[in-house]
């Protein structure tokens, strides 16, 4: 069925169901008006845009259970929605409805720095978050390029990771507890706030990840670990990608782990000097670069680190290295590299894919990109998180017609996707499936799996309320 049949299914409310969300949150609360429901009803996903009906800023878990239970009884669809800075479409409201915005639930609770943990609700920011722990010496590595605006619910509903993943672990190593609005109302927490657990089934990861369709997580209890007090960071040139690629596994394969491991191409380095006033010195033969991080306690030790990892760049014909002399050369570096997509974006329309493999695939993932872009006539960026094996691609449309756009590329994106698949990976590696890459569900699971994903779903929204469409 396409969006349009299954958008049949439900209602769209009406006069009486926006009374009743204006009983449940407060008429300044809920929003009809046109401006609202444009805003809301995109993400960083592309150019797509689907209007909700009726945007709500309830502020309680008890308030989004009263209208989840109106949605329930009356049939309409309801999205949740963070900040909106999504890459899979996961907070689009496809079928229209009622989008709840988490905004107003942007309270940190409690920093236990007896147990290294914190309590948050789901509309903080990220940024906010680690500053807050920061100021008690404590760190919370997940790090989205988002992190000054994304929401700790959508890291959540995501699984998100970011550059410190590859040493630190993505969003779900650090989540203990949630409480959960369940799509039929009920209020829930999911385990407890310990970091040792094996008590029933792991309601708590199946929340994570999760992509906003099994419930509506309120508030969640994460575990912090104390802020290491140095880093070292170097920007290393290839005149072969592919090299670079080479030299990642190599790194890790000396027994050491880097607290960041960014691949970028050059195009990518180019997009951003265009987009921003980063500079950097791109010799004519460069085609990729490693941003690559160490961080702890000790600085000696760090230098020693970094001797080790360069040592193995040049033994993969990489230039001369860059070291950040300064916190302000670390800050320009990473900000280059946080706004590749960004840049990338505002070039010409794209697609982004995740793309993840066990990192000694890395090589091969980017070799097989290139030749599958050359086969349909498409050109793609690469960057991403080498260390873990996750290349973001970024297919640029540029001067492909809108027919081998529509008619090609989902071609070219299914051999993309099987050629990960047929090195062990898998098709997103935190983005996530969300609206845009669910028609290659298929190719990662066979039905029996995905009909279990379903079984699951259709447990906890028997009548498809919550986020539907999304992932399957
Ligand atoms: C990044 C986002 C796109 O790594 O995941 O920049
Ligand atoms: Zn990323």
């Amino acid at each position: 069925m396409n969006r349009e049949e299954l958008s049949k299914k439900y209602n769209q409310p009406e006069s009486k169901h926006i009374e009743a969300l204006q009983k449940i949150c407060g008429d300044a609360f809920v929003f009809t008006d046109d401006e609202v429901r444009n805003d809301y009803g995109h993400d960083q996903t592309e150019d797509l845009l689907f209007k909700p009906s009726v945007v709500v800023k309830p502020r309680t878990p008890e308030e989004i259970s009263e209208i989840l239970k109106l949605a329930n009884s009356e049939n309409i669809a309801v999205t949740p929605r963070g900040a909106g800075t999504g890459l899979s479409g996961g907070a689009l409201p496809v079928h229209g409805g009622i989008i709840i915005s988490m905004e107003r639930f942007n309270a940190i609770l409690d920093i236990d720095e007896q147990n290294l943990q914190c309590t948050v609700e789901t509309g903080v920011i990220n940024q906010h978050l680690r500053d807050a722990v920061e100021a008690k010496g404590l760190f919370y590595p997940p790090d989205p390029a988002s992190r000054g605006s994304c929401y700790i619910g959508g890291n959540l509903a995501e699984c998100s990771g970011g550059p410190k993943a590859v040493k630190y672990g993505v969003t779900k190593d650090y989540v203990l507890n949630c409480e959960v609005v369940l799509p039929t109302g009920e209020i829930i927490w999911t385990g407890a706030n310990v970091l040792k657990n094996s008590t029933g089934y792991n309601l708590t990861q199946l929340m994570v990840g999760s992509e906003g369709t099994l419930g509506i997580i309120t508030k969640v209890v994460l575990k912090l670990i104390p802020l290491p007090s140095e880093n070292l960071l170097m920007l290393a040139p290839f005149k072969s990608a592919e090299k670079a690629c080479e030299a990642v596994s190599a790194v890790f394969r000396q027994g050491i782990t880097p607290s960041a491991m960014e691949f970028m191409e050059r195009e990518a380095i180019e997009y951003v000097m265009q987009f921003t006033d980063v500079r950097v010195d791109l010799a004519d033969d460069t085609t990729a670069h490693l941003l690559v991080e160490v961080d702890g306690n000790d600085r000696d030790v760090l230098f020693k680190e970094c001797e080790k990892i360069s040592e193995v760049l040049y033994a993969h014909d990489c230039g001369e290295v860059l070291f950040a002399e300064t916190s302000q050369q670390k800050a320009d570096l990473w900000r280059m590299r946080r706004v590749v997509g960004e840049a990338v974006k505002s070039h010409s329309v794209y697609k982004e894919e995740d793309t993840v493999v066990p990192r000694a695939h890395l090589p091969e993932l980017l070799k097989g990109v290139k030749q599958i872009g050359a086969k349909y006539g498409f050109r793609s960026v690469c960057y991403g998180h080498a260390g873990d094996g996750n290349l973001h691609v970024n297919i640029i449309k540029e001067n492909m017609s809108d027919k081998d756009w529509t008619e090609k590329l989902p071609l070219g994106i299914t051999e993309i996707f099987k050629l990960c698949i047929s090195l062990n990976g898998t098709i997103s590696g935190e983005h996530g499936i969300g609206w845009v890459q669910k028609n290659y569900m298929p190719l990662r699971f066979s039905p029996v799996e995905i009909a279990l994903q379903k079984g699951i779903k259709k447990l906890f929204d028997p009548n498809e309320i919550l986020n539907p469409s999304k992932i399957f």
